[in-house]
Formats: C-alpha cells, structure tokens, sequence
C-alpha cells in the first residue's frame, strides 16, 4: 500500500471514553480510515505503569475494543490490536532503553506532572519510561504520522529523536515519524469547570460526559452546563468558558467551524443553544453506545477481531524487531 502509516492509541484506564477523547481522538481516526494504512492501538502497557486493579484493567481493555467498533473503526479498513498482544513492543523498548539518555528521559514534562500528585519517590520506573515504549509503539511499523493532542508532541518528538539516533548508529531502519498536532480548539473542558480538561481520572460526574452514558444523562450534563451570565453565544476562552467548551463541542459534532455557529446563534438566547447541542451529543453518542452494547455483548467476536488485528500487528512488528535485532548485535 501506498498509503501513510498512522499509528495511534488510548489507554485502557477507565471503563469507557469522555467526548473529549472522541472528539480529540477517536472521532479524528474515523476520517484516517480511508487515506491512511491505520494502526489504532489498545495501549494496556502503558495503563500498568500506574497501579491496575486486573479484573478492572481486562474489562476495561475489552470494553474499549467494544467502543472502537462501535464507533466506527472498521477492523476491514483498520488494524485494531491489544499492544501487549504483540511482544515485540516491549522488546523493542528495552532496545530503546539502552540509546536513550536518562537526563533525555529526565526532561519529559508528562512525567513531572503525572508523578506530581503522589510525588516521584512513590512513581514507578515505567512511569518514567514511558515515553520510550511510546516510541517503540510508533517506530515498530514504520509509522509517518502520529495524530496526537498537544499533551503528546514531546513524546513523538522523542520517538524521532531515538529513530535518527538508532539510524545513524546502526544503518538506516527506522522511518522517522511526524506528529499530526491537533490544535487546542479540539480540546474539550470538563462542563462543570470549564477551564480543567475533561479527563477520565476527573473528579466531576456531572462534568465528565461518558460516551456511554443514556441519552437522558447526556441532555442533563450538556443543559447544566455551567455557564456565565451573558446572553451571547460567543467564543472566547477567557471571558466565557463554558459557552466556548459548547461551541468547541458542537463545531467538531457538527463539523462546521465555530463563527457559523456563533452566527447562526445571533440574538438567541444560551436555553435555545444548550438545547441544540443536547440534542447532537444525544443524535452523535446514542447510536454509538447501542452499537458499542452489541460489541460488548458478544465478547467473542470483540476477541475475534482483536486476535485477527494482532496477527497482522504482530507479522509488520516482528520482522521490525529482527532487522534491529540483527543490527545491534542480538
Ligand atoms: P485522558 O487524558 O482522558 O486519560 P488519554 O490520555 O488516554 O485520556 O488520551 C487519549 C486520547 O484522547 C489522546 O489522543 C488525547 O490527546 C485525547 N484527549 C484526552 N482528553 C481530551 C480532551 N479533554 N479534549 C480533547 N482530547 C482529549
Ligand atoms: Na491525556
């Protein structure tokens, strides 16, 4: 194939996404289906780096295979796998290890933040080299482009590093990868305090929107929205939070840019608007919950599709991990 690698993937760290990661994420892979040879990855190694209760972790790991489906990935177009399905991930990674610089590792920011809360004595070695499986994710099938939010730019720009790092050291093996930056317009903020992200580890219930959620709770969160005392509907981070997080949300449902919005929204009232987007994140989530249902309700076939992935997954990576393999010495 001809077309572009794009490799991507989501933690299995919750029971189901919000609809900032089908926004920023899920949503962006639908468009890649057809333009692009994709690769989207269920990351379980990643989600033990931080403590996993098992049986919670497994669910979640099929749970989020169900909502890929039932979304829209489609496993005839796209390549949908488990990463620690394929072994090769986590040997390339030791490999990794060996050619990344500890002060390198030391300056990723996702690490500082993440090990801030229960401070960097307590955090795991895996939390630290994270990054560097990340790379071994991406590198591992020759992959151009990686779409990520602006949360994951360091990282990819570690994986380029290590790439043209290793190419030089041991001959050319490496395709050297691109971020596809999703810009901060696509980020979505929790409803209730509309200047955090909208997070799975948040706090806020009735921030958080669940892409799983019944229809009823999904109009109840989008009409509760908190919201300033205006009238207008119109964008602007700083002075109106809340209403910006609704046009942001309903701009990427819809598919139209935020000024039509705000025009078509001229001298009506936020009740009117509120409404409106009720009803698309109810006409946009429902259908993919019932979908995803009918994933999560026959577990087989979800195993099914996910075993066929990984046999593909597992030919690209492996024939990788033997040319490097080779190249180092092993
Ligand atoms: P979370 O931060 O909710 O735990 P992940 O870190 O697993 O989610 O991110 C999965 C994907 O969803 C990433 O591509 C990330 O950039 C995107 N994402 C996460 N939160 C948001 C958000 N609030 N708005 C837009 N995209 C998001
Ligand atoms: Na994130």
């Amino acid at each position: 194939t001809d077309k572009p690698r794009v490799f991507s993937g989501i933690q299995p760290s919750a029971e189901s996404l919000h609809i900032g990661n089908y926004i920023g994420a899920v949503n962006q892979w639908l468009g890649m289906q057809d333009s692009s040879d994709a690769i989207f990855c269920i990351v379980d190694l990643h989600a033990i780096t931080v403590p996993q209760d098992p049986k919670a972790l497994r669910e979640a790991t099929r749970a989020l295979a169900a909502l890929y489906l039932g979304a829209g990935i489609d496993p005839a177009r796209s390549t949908m796998f488990v990463q620690s399905q394929v072994p090769a991930h986590a040997q390339l990674a030791w490999v990794l290890n060996g050619i990344t610089g500890f002060g390198e590792a030391s300056r990723m920011t996702q690490f500082k933040d993440k090990s801030a809360r229960g401070g960097q004595e307590a955090s795991s070695v895996g939390l630290f080299t994270y990054p560097i499986l990340m790379a071994s994710d991406i590198l591992l099938y020759d992959t151009e482009l990686v779409p990520v939010g602006d949360d994951q730019k360091q990282h990819v720009e570690l994986a380029r590093d290590l790439a043209e790092r290793f190419n030089s050291r041991f001959g050319r093996t490496f395709v050297v990868p691109q971020p596809q930056i999703r810009t901060g317009a696509a980020r979505v903020y929790d409803l209730q305090n509309p200047t955090a992200k909208m997070s799975k580890s948040a706090e806020s219930a009735a921030g958080t929107v669940w892409m799983l959620d019944s229809d009823t709770a999904l109009a109840k969160k989008i009409r509760s929205a908190v919201t300033d005392t205006g009238r207008d509907v119109r964008f602007d981070r700083d002075e109106k939070p809340g209403i910006s997080n609704l046009l942001v949300i309903a701009s990427a449902l819809r598919g139209v840019p935020v000024a039509q919005l705000e025009d078509e929204y001229a001298g009506r009232g936020y009740g009117d608007f509120k409404k409106d987007v009720a009803d698309l994140v109810v006409a946009t989530l429902g259908p993919i919950r019932e979908r995803t249902l009918e994933f999560q309700a026959d577990p087989a076939e979800v195993d099914r599709i996910l075993r066929t992935s990984a046999e593909r997954a597992h030919g690209l990576a492996t024939a990788k991990l033997a040319q490097v393999q080779e190249r180092v010495g092993l």
